[in-house]
């Protein structure tokens, strides 16, 4: 279910498996066709899914985005007893709500930033007082990514408290949430669960600002390597041992077990690991660097999340070489896009060794043209973060897209710790 460029990558990897006699992608795009047969399923009427389910004797479920976890499409499938990768509606609050998620690391001691939950302008102002300033204050449900402001000042954060309680996000902001600022480095990590067993997948860091050198307004990702060494092993264990597995053992004791990917946002701090935020989801574009790293069968691995199984089957492995990702975004985005911009040399880009999983594509008249803010993911992989690097762009360049935008600096903080040796 879904129809980016995370969707794109999985339908690829799960297409390989010699578990998957036939793959379906409701909506799809024109790049996941290439793997699968699109159908017009709307994923908020859970009816139609499950009569389709039924019709066509589907045996697993890969739920991409976040909305339908929210919304409970996976509830609706596994009453009927469709095998479904994804959260429960309950256990997907730990992307859906910030102070759900806040509440249950303060109740098991998993390191995060400091906050307090507030309810209305007058709370929201009154904490801010107490907190001082640089302060995160956040909305509290899901807000495509714009209900978080990191202020630096008080008055920059009581802005955005009132901006919040204005209503501007909708039921999203009947709740807010107000943070200590952590220093540091991000990076993100993902894992697997069934619900009690815990696997850890891999490490990305992504690139949210729109511009170079990480300026600019937030988006939903403009680029992505994995693995991140600056999460080291040792980092990693601290991560696992502090952070994921004490989450999903919370959730199975509160009686909303997690199932599915957890991705944690995590703040490497000096003072230890701490956990910015969860998705209940694979990120985007991260996916797309961890199913171009992936040696194992996908269906086998999300199935055996699905079902309970995963102690039963072998850790998934991934390439130790480095995966890297750069958007081609349409050009206004994050803002309004522009659409139907021509896009040619897709062809020549992945006969390059690239790989390019399409995001916001739709066909005109039989040609691909840009149909939404992110358009293309062109991905490579390289021994070191600036081989992968020097290997997607040079693939960007053989893309002629004139409406279409990229950064050009995709892997920098890594690139400059491999130059120092
Ligand atoms: P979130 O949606 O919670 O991931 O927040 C979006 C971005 O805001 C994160 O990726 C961080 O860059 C930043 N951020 C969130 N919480 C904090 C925090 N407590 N301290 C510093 N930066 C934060
Ligand atoms: N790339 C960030 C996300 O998927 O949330």
């Amino acid at each position: 279910m879904g129809s980016g460029g995370r969707e794109h990558a999985l339908a690829w990897k799960l297409a390989q498996s010699p578990r998957c006699a036939k793959l379906f992608a409701a909506p799809g795009n024109p790049g996941i066709a290439s793997h699968a047969e699109l159908v017009a399923l709307d994923a908020t009427d859970h009816a139609a899914v499950i009569a389709f389910c039924a019709a066509q004797a589907i045996g697993l479920v890969v739920v991409g985005p976040e909305a339908p976890l929210v919304d409970g499409l996976t509830d609706s499938l596994r009453a009927e007893g469709v095998p479904v990768f994804g959260p429960s509606q309950a256990a997907a609050q730990l992307e859906g709500s910030k102070a759900f998620t806040k509440e249950l690391c303060a109740r098991h001691n998993i390191p995060t930033a400091g906050f307090e939950r507030v309810r209305s302008e007058g709370e929201g102002l009154a904490a801010l007082a107490k907190f001082g300033a640089p302060v995160v204050v956040k909305a509290d449900g899901l807000a495509a990514g714009k209900g978080v402001t990191v202020a630096m000042t008080l008055a920059e954060a009581e802005e955005a408290v009132r901006e919040i309680f204005s209503g501007k996000f909708g039921a999203a902001g009947a709740e807010a949430v107000i943070e200590e600022f952590l220093e540091g480095e991000e990076a993100s990590f993902f894992a697997l669960t069934d619900g009690q067993t815990v696997v850890p997948l891999g490490s990305a860091q992504d690139h949210k600002r729109v511009g170079d050198g990480d300026v600019g307004p937030n988006t939903g990702g403009m680029g992505a390597y994995s693995p991140a060494p600056v999460l080291t092993p040792l980092l990693t264990g601290e991560a696992l041992e502090r952070i994921v597995v004490p989450t999903v053992r919370a959730m199975a004791e509160e009686g909303t077990p997690y199932s599915g990917v957890l991705y944690a946002g995590l703040m490497l701090t000096k003072s230890g690991v701490q956990l910015i935020e969860y998705n209940a989801r694979f990120g985007d574009p991260e996916c797309q660097v961890l199913m171009l790293r992936l040696e194992d069968d996908l269906v086998e691995l999300l199935l055996a999340c699905a079902e309970g199984s995963l102690a039963t089957i072998p850790s998934p492995r991934l390439s130790p070489e480095t995966a890297l990702t750069v958007v081609m975004a349409a050009e206004g985005y994050p803002g309004t896009p522009k659409k139907g911009g021509a896009i040619a040399g897709v062809e020549a880009a992945e006969a390059s060794g690239a790989k390019v999983f399409h995001a916001g594509t739709a066909l005109a008249d039989g040609e691909l043209v840009a149909n939404g803010g992110r358009v293309l993911n062109v991905t490579a992989r390289g021994a070191t973060v600036t081989e992968a690097q020097q290997r997607a762009y040079a693939a960007v360049d053989l893309i002629q897209a004139p409406d279409l935008f990229c950064r050009r600096d995709i892997g920098w903080r890594e690139m400059a710790r491999e130059a120092e040796g």
